[in-house]
């Protein structure tokens, strides 16, 4: 028996999202290349004596945004996993590194985390695949955010394809004073299109070469977001930051998924660093953060027995 677990799960930007049409199912279907990147989630999760019931805890920047009742992500991959033996009588603690509503999927992180460490913690001895498909039913990035590493999407994003990628690649991103609502986003972007005919969206085959090769300049060159033209319609501000990254030498930069983090590809870390430095300097965003990407998915970090 363990008395506590604590797992960790990455951020992630989507390296090309092509949206297709709106579907009948309320979805987008995607062709889109996910990306985990080295900004974290951790999640502390400890048994409680019978009866106690679920206590959520929510830390670090931008907690305040974070529902604490049963629509939290993490409450709903509790509810998922009791019937498989998991307890409802649990302390569940998350500490956010990923910007609330930023377009990197930090509430799926979360459920991500949920999902492993009450797996581990309850010892439910869950398939990754049972994980993965209950992941998909709490949001369409939980199974990236358990996958990791850099991984074709499509389907809603849920089907996954692991990318071949080579070395590293230095990241810097811009983080924005509010959010950004992922469904309002898909919403603009509908409206923008109007009537006319939306072709079913493909991975770009420069991009993914450009990982194959660990060549970051083509990488940049590739980037493409199909929702970055409705973030930025909602958001103006987005064109600023977006000009900053082209003026500073960026190898490339986009809306990070939904938005409204923009990510900027650098060619180093000492770049990165310059990069970061010109956008705090610039006043265009509110903070700045640098990861390495690719990173692995939700995993334990830390485990107590009792
Ligand atoms: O699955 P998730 O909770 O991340 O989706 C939030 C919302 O984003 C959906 O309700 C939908 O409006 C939009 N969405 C979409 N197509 C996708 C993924 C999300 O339209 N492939």
């Amino acid at each position: 028996m363990l008395s506590s677990v604590t797992v960790r799960a990455p951020a992630k930007v989507n390296l090309a999202l092509g949206v297709g049409p709106l579907r009948e199912d309320g979805f987008h279907g995607l062709a889109t290349v996910f990306h985990a990147v080295g900004l974290y989630d951790d999640l502390v999760a400890t048994p409680l004596p019978e009866g106690s019931g679920v206590q959520l805890v929510v830390e670090g920047e931008g907690a305040g945004e974070v529902p604490l009742d049963r629509t939290n992500l993490v409450w709903r991959a509790l509810e998922l996993l009791e019937p498989y033996g998991a307890s409802p009588d649990v302390s569940l603690t998350i500490s956010k590194g990923i910007p609330v509503a930023g377009g990197m999927a930090g509430g799926s992180a979360d459920a991500a985390a949920a999902l492993v460490a009450l797996d581990a913690l309850f010892e439910l001895g869950l398939a990754k695949e049972t994980l993965a498909a209950l992941g998909a039913e709490l949001g369409s990035d939980v199974p990236f955010a358990l996958h990791g590493g850099t991984a074709v999407g499509r389907d809603r994003g849920t089907e996954l394809t692991t990318a071949m990628v080579r070395g590293s690649f230095h990241w810097v991103f811009a983080l924005a004073h509010e959010g950004l609502s992922t469904p309002a986003v898909y919403r603009e972007c509908d409206r923008l299109r109007g009537g006319s005919r939306v072709p079913e969206p493909q991975v770009p085959d420069p991009l993914m070469k450009a990982l194959l090769a660990g060549d970051a300049v083509a990488l940049g060159a590739s980037l493409t977001n199909d929702l970055q033209h409705a973030a930025v319609s909602l958001r103006p501000q987005l064109g600023q930051v977006l000009d900053v990254g082209a003026d500073y030498g960026a190898l490339g930069g986009i809306v990070s998924g939904s938005g409204p983090t923009c990510a900027f590809l650098a060619r180093d870390d000492e770049h990165a660093l310059d990069l970061a430095v010109a956008f705090t300097a610039s006043g265009v965003c509110r903070t700045v953060r640098r990861a390495v990407g690719p990173v692995p998915g939700a995993r334990v970090v830390d485990q107590r027995a009792a």
